[in-house]
């Protein structure tokens, strides 16, 4: 089990994961992200979507109002497992609501660990970024991801209103050289 950069070696279980998010129930950002893409464009240029998920950690062609981030791909027995994207900073609207970190395991593989994993992998990551005290936030709803965040050192700061979706948003910050304190 490892964290890579995007790359087209994964691209059938991606495109089978992105195929489970589009049929998932549940709705998160992550799987707005997801919802977004088309299958037949990926089937047709999979190359295409891979340079820019990689871009967008070099500040390349960012959407609207988005910062430098960078994405891992979490895989185990040669297939796509999750995402883990890394915000290289923290503007206002970060620093309030959604954190430096966000990360999403595809449906069917849910429940066995990975969640744990995946943040726990990319702590690493995050300090060779520069960062040494992540801040990651999480739906005051979202039980698996108040697990995992509190696994990984994370330590409440507060809650907060999240008007977008009238859902209080949790924040904890995990200090990298500093675990639990
Ligand atoms: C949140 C998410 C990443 C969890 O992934 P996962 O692989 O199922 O997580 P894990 O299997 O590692 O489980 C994490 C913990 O949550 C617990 N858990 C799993 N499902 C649960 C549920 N429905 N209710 C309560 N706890 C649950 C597990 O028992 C585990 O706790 P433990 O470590 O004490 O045993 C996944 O549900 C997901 O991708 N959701 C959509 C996107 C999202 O919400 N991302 C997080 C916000 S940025």
């Amino acid at each position: 089990m490892q964290l890579v950069l995007p790359t087209g070696e994964y691209k059938d279980s991606f495109i089978e994961a992105v195929k489970e998010f589009q049929a998932d129930p549940q709705a998160s950002d992550r799987h707005k992200t997801y919802r977004e893409l088309s299958i037949v464009e990926l089937e047709a240029d999979f190359d295409a979507y891979v340079g820019r998920e990689r871009g967008y950690a070099r500040g390349e062609h960012l959407p609207e109002g988005f910062i430098p981030w960078t994405d891992y791909w979490l895989v185990d027995g040669g297939k796509f497992i999750g995402r883990i994207s890394v915000r290289h900073y923290l503007t206002d609207h970060l620093r309030e609501i959604g954190g430096h970190i966000g990360y999403d395991i595809r449906p069917s593989k849910r429940g066995q660990g990975y969640g744990n994993k995946i943040l726990e992998l990319a702590l690493p990551k995050v300090q060779d970024l520069g960062i040494q005290k992540i801040l990651v936030t999480c739906d005051v709803t979202n039980a698996p991801s108040r697990k995992i965040i509190e696994k990984n050192g994370g330590m409440l700061e507060n809650q907060v209103p999240n008007p977008e979706t009238g859902i209080d948003k949790l924040r904890y910050w995990i200090d990298i050289f500093h675990p639990n304190t």
